[in-house]
């Protein structure tokens, strides 16, 4: 059978949009556990605490949309809205991430499409993570459509923050009171700083088990 790579934008109905935005969510997520895998058997350690994935909701991709002056039609959902599927990759260590950063920018079918670092530059929030825009195909019967995943990679405890700053932005429907923001992105270089440290204290942990 002829394959046509199909660009996003013939997604054509809502149904189509969860169907293909999931197989890619899947395809990411078995790749990142085939690699987690093998980790585990070559260095008997797992990069990977966990992963969390999901679909942005209708209503959240129509508020998106709006917020951006764009009208809500599945085209415009494909084009404008980079996170219709997210998945959130958890780790030890800082230098876990960037290693599956590499990891996912060396599959020949996955395509960067763009990264932030808001580890090296942490938002005004406080908030730090990693997160790369890729593209990855999704085999349908007669069409392969090369579908757009967010992914963000982060440690243990740039999750915690991330999901405590998170429930008081929702609290306080995004007017947080300025001591409570201030509270929070000192949390968060408490969070940097404790990141930092373990990393060290796991590099002298390895150098001390590998002379031995
Ligand atoms: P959005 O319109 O929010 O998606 O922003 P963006 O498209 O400019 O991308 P950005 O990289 O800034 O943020 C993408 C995602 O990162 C958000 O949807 C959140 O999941 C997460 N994020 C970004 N900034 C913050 C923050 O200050 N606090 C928390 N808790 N999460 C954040
Ligand atoms: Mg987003």
């Amino acid at each position: 059978m002829e394959m046509n790579i199909n660009r996003e934008s013939d997604i054509n109905n809502w149904e189509e949009v969860i169907l293909i935005y999931n197989a890619a969510l899947k395809q990411i997520s078995t790749k990142l556990a085939i690699l987690n895998d093998e980790f585990q058997q070559v260095h008997k350690y797992n990069p990977i605490e966990h992963i969390k994935s999901r679909i942005k909701t209708s209503g959240s991709i129509v508020k998106k949309l709006k917020k951006h002056g764009y009208e809500s039609t599945i085209p415009n959902m494909v084009q404008y809205v980079n996170d219709i599927a997210g998945i959130r990759v958890i780790c030890s260590f800082t230098s876990d991430i960037y290693q599956i950063a590499d990891i996912i920018r060396a599959q020949s079918d996955i395509k960067v499409i763009s990264v932030k670092d808001y580890i090296v530059n942490p938002k005004p929030s406080g908030y730090m993570s990693y997160h790369m825009l890729v593209k990855v195909p999704v085999y349908l019967s007669d069409r392969i459509v090369d579908t757009k995943v967010e992914i963000q990679i982060r440690t243990v405890a740039m999750d915690f923050w991330a999901s405590l700053e998170h429930k008081i932005n929702y609290k306080f429907e995004g007017n947080v009171p300025d001591r409570i923001k201030s509270e929070l992105v000192a949390c968060s270089r408490i969070a940097a700083k404790l990141d930092k440290k373990m990393l060290l204290l796991n590099e002298e942990i390895q150098t001390i088990s590998s002379e031995e």
